[in-house]
């Protein structure tokens, strides 16, 4: 600060001469129009109206002048720092709106973008025919049954009348759980729950019995040694072979559509008396509607009734069984048998929204 000034007014104060004003207003301008950032213009604000900037400290000059000088130098500072705040204030709203701009563009959520970014698992074919038949049967009042997937030879064979000698024993290749002699077996078809249900309740019966089996083939196109069937079994008084058929003809209703039918060709099964192999006219099969082996069946055997303590003089009933590969595999023209064992997605996703 300049010494006190009483000698002479005006005075002359070289800070605040309008020249040296009008330069620092001048800069202060350029400056603040010059800041593109917040920070910038926080810059330009503290030389140009902080504590040391140059008209800041010209103001302090005042004080020290002569009456007049001092009025006309208040008026020159005032008006000149007032013209810098303006500016500051405008370049403020200036930046501000365009940092705010920039934020809105660069935070920009685009509603448009796909959500479902992760695919949701698809449930099995197989679980989902099953499913199905399942559905056609409790429909007709039938029950689901369920049984062990390791069984008791008894179950899966003597009850059903193959005796351990029996030659169909071997038409069936079958995993011995060990030890040899502990008389299980992993199932080799759904037959055995026919046997529980018979022993676990009296006539009437009718349960239809989707499950896992198991048979001693290499997995290849056609074979896999784990796989699935569903069984029914109808046991009441009166049933004949013609129920047997009523039932097929609408089960392959429901499953393929109104032109499909089944057919009976003699067979032989040890539980079953007669026996038949079924097959199905498959109405959408590519190349034309044609016959497909679709599985076996026959009224039960008296004998198996027999052995579950049902009255064979009283009642009979019908058994039918079939393959959920097979039926998925000519339902959905898939023609290689492990696509459906070996878990990949893509496969699965293909019937995904099958219910
Ligand atoms: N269990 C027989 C099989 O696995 C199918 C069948 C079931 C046959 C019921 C007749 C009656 O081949």
């Amino acid at each position: 600060m300049s010494a006190p000034n009483k000698s002479f007014d005006p005075v002359a104060v070289a800070a605040l001469q309008p020249a040296a004003v009008q330069a620092a207003v001048e800069q202060a301008l350029t400056d603040i129009e010059a800041a593109n950032t917040l920070d910038e213009l926080k810059t330009a604000r503290l030389a140009h109206s902080g504590e040391k900037a140059p008209l800041t400290l010209a103001n302090r000059e005042i004080g020290a002048l002569p009456p007049q000088a001092k009025a006309d130098a208040g008026q020159l500072i005032g008006r000149a720092r007032a013209e810098i705040k303006k500016a500051l204030e405008a370049r403020q709203v200036v930046l501000e709106d365009e940092r705010d701009a920039r934020a809105l563009s660069e935070e920009k959520v685009d509603v448009t973008l796909p959500w479902d970014r992760y695919p949701l698992g698809a449930r099995h074919p197989l679980s989902t025919i099953s499913e199905h038949i399942v559905d056609v049967f409790v429909a007709m009042g039938y029950e689901v049954a369920e049984g062990p997937e390791i069984e008791t030879e008894w179950h899966n064979f003597d009850a059903l009348n193959l005796a351990p000698d029996h030659p169909a024993r071997t038409m069936q290749d079958t995993f011995f759980v060990e030890a040899a002699d502990a008389g299980l077996v992993l199932r080799t078809h759904t037959s055995p729950v026919q046997i529980r249900s018979m022993l676990g309740s009296e006539p009437p019966i009718y349960v239809v019995c989707p499950g896992r089996v198991f048979r001693t083939d290499e997995l290849d196109a056609t074979h896999t040694p784990v796989f699935h069937q569903i069984e029914g079994l109808a046991v009441d008084e009166g049933i004949t072979m013609a129920d047997l058929k009523g039932t097929l003809d609408h089960f392959a209703v429901a499953m393929f559509g109104p032109d499909a039918k089944t057919r009976l060709r003699p067979s032989y099964f040890p539980f079953t008396e007669p026996s038949a192999e079924l097959d199905l006219w498959f109405p959408q099969a590519k190349g034309g509607p044609r016959w497909i082996e679709w599985g076996g069946c026959g009224m039960v055997n008296p004998r198996v009734l027999a052995a579950c303590g049902v009255d064979p003089d009283r009642f009979s009933g019908f058994a039918f069984g079939m393959g959920l590969e097979r039926t998925l595999m000519f339902r959905h023209g898939i023609t290689d048998m492990r696509d459906m064992v070996e878990g990949d997605v893509r496969f699965t996703t293909a019937f995904g929204s099958e219910l």
